[in-house]
């Protein structure tokens, strides 16, 4: 579907809210990682360096697409707003009953008068890449974080780059289940991945 076209009709069922959220306990530190490694081969042509430091597992009690939606939006910007040689990196902790999410980049940053706008409908503060998107990631990011009783705030500089922090409800369920809930094919093959990259070194 046009991409245009999908988020317009999806921003607006969610402002209407004429869908409910379909929540589900499951792990947000995979899913970062999954929606980030979709990026790879635009990181990779892009020649920028990519750093990732996430909890082994974080549960959420949310909607999957919706937050899958806040994450591609967030790396997206990040990729396209970020020069070749440059960095971007996400960081995931909990904190207390809060999962904390920061993706940050060292790319060409906002200024003050950009930062207040992005996340309005249609804003684009960058001309350079206006004409790439329509100005409507961050509105929607914005839109399922309220309805995912989330929270957003970003830091930036002109020039320097951005960070975008998330803040999340962690999922009410006891660390010890925490390892049962997480072990979903998904979350098996996941893991089983990652040994076999930590016996490669
Ligand atoms: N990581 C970032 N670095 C610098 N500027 C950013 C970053 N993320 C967002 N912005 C600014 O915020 C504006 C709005 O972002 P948003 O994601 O809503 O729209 P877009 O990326 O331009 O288009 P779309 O998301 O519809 O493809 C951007 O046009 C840009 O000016
Ligand atoms: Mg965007």
């Amino acid at each position: 579907m046009n991409i245009l076209i999908g988020n317009i009709l999806k921003l607006n069922k969610l402002e209407n809210q004429r869908i409910t959220p379909d929540a589900v306990t499951y792990d947000v530190s995979a899913q970062l990682c999954e929606s980030l490694l979709q990026f790879e081969e635009t990181w990779e042509e892009k020649e920028i360096e990519v750093e990732v430091d996430v909890e082994d597992h974080a549960m959420v009690t949310a909607d999957e697409s919706f937050l899958e939606l806040v994450w591609n939006n967030l790396f997206s910007n990040a990729i396209k707003f970020t020069e070749s040689g440059g960095k971007i990196t996400l960081i995931q902790i909990t904190e207390g009953d809060y999962i904390r999410v920061s993706v940050s980049d060292t790319g060409c940053g906002m200024k003050e008068e950009t930062r207040k706008y992005i996340f309005d409908k249609f804003y684009q503060g960058d001309t350079s890449h206006s004409k790439e998107g329509n100005g409507l990631g961050l509105s929607l990011v914005k839109r399922v974080l309220e309805l995912v009783e989330g929270s957003i705030e970003v830091v930036s500089e002109e020039g320097k780059g951005s960070t975008f922090h998330v803040t999340l409800p962690a999922a009410a369920i006891a660390k010890k289940d925490c390892q049962s809930f997480s072990n979903t094919p998904q979350n098996q093959r996941y893991d089983r991945e990652i040994e076999r990259e930590k016996t490669k070194k």
